[in-house]
């Protein structure tokens, strides 16, 4: 794969995940920002431990597929690793991390990666769709919105996961985060997030989900979400939960 002259945060989460598919433009801005906030590690293994978490309670659910949004780089404890007898279609906006992720794939039959937008469900592959997530809008799916949330706007986000919402069957669950306020005391690093990034306080989170109902664990700081033994010590930086569209 060519080597990208532009870093990106899929990558940069990589090599915070002590992964193998970033590249030195990656690594120099992972650095730069470690220098403007503080050390990123703690708070993307956190993340990505949440996200085995959410993903093995909506499959001890029943549910066994899985469509992933901004996906990123499907290593690292992603989505068919933690629940590997699942099908899981990863999706992302950016043509070298789908590039990438479709090679990492390569050769899989349970999990695909494609083009999608997640404020346009439309964008996604049909074929692709109802390969990987057989049943789309008849059977449970579990949607995966991590890493996200951050990048879209209060309306944006409203009407994006009240349209998933809709689409999806009875009995679908919602893995999703949310980025509470911590750059707010680390002005250079909140810039380098540049202009769509979106700190938001707990209190905003409830009424972005809409009709999605969180399960009892609520929306709490990642590393506190149904944590297996002591809650890793990490930042509040990020809160997630899973909510659930009732079976009907
Ligand atoms: C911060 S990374 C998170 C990656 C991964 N979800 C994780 O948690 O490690 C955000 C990802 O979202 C993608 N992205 C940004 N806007 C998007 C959109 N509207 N729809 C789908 N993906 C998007 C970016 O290309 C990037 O790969």
């Amino acid at each position: 794969m060519a080597e990208p002259d532009q870093p990106s945060t899929a990558r940069m989460i990589d090599f915070w995940l002590g992964g193998e598919h970033h590249f030195p433009v990656d690594v120099a801005a992972a650095r730069a920002f470690e220098g403007a906030y503080g050390p990123c590690a703690v708070i993307f293994r956190s993340l990505r431990a949440f996200l085995g978490r959410a993903v093995r309670s909506i499959a001890d659910a029943g549910v066994d597929s899985f469509l992933v949004f901004g996906a990123g780089v499907p290593t690292r404890g992603n989505v068919h690793e933690v629940a590997p007898e699942a099908t899981v279609l990863y999706t992302d906006v950016d043509p070298v991390t789908i590039r990438l992720g479709q090679r990492i794939l390569a050769g899989s039959d349970r999990a695909g990666y494609g083009f999608g937008d997640a404020t346009d469900i439309g964008t996604i592959d049909p074929a692709q769709l109802h390969r990987f997530v057989p049943g789309w809008g008849r059977r449970p799916v579990g949607v995966i919105f991590l890493g996200l949330a951050a990048f879209l706007d209060d309306d944006t986000l409203s009407r994006t996961l009240d349209e998933l919402y809709e689409v999806v069957a009875p009995g679908s669950f919602l893995a999703v985060d949310f980025d509470g306020e911590e750059l707010a005391g680390h002005p250079r690093a909140l810039a380098m997030m540049g202009p769509a990034f979106r700190m938001r306080p707990p209190t905003a989170f409830g009424p972005l989900l809409g009709r999605w109902e969180p399960t009892a664990d609520g929306v709490v700081p990642v590393a506190r979400w149904r944590p297996e033994g002591a809650p890793a010590a990490a930042p509040d930086a990020c809160y997630g939960g899973v909510a659930t569209k009732p079976a009907a």
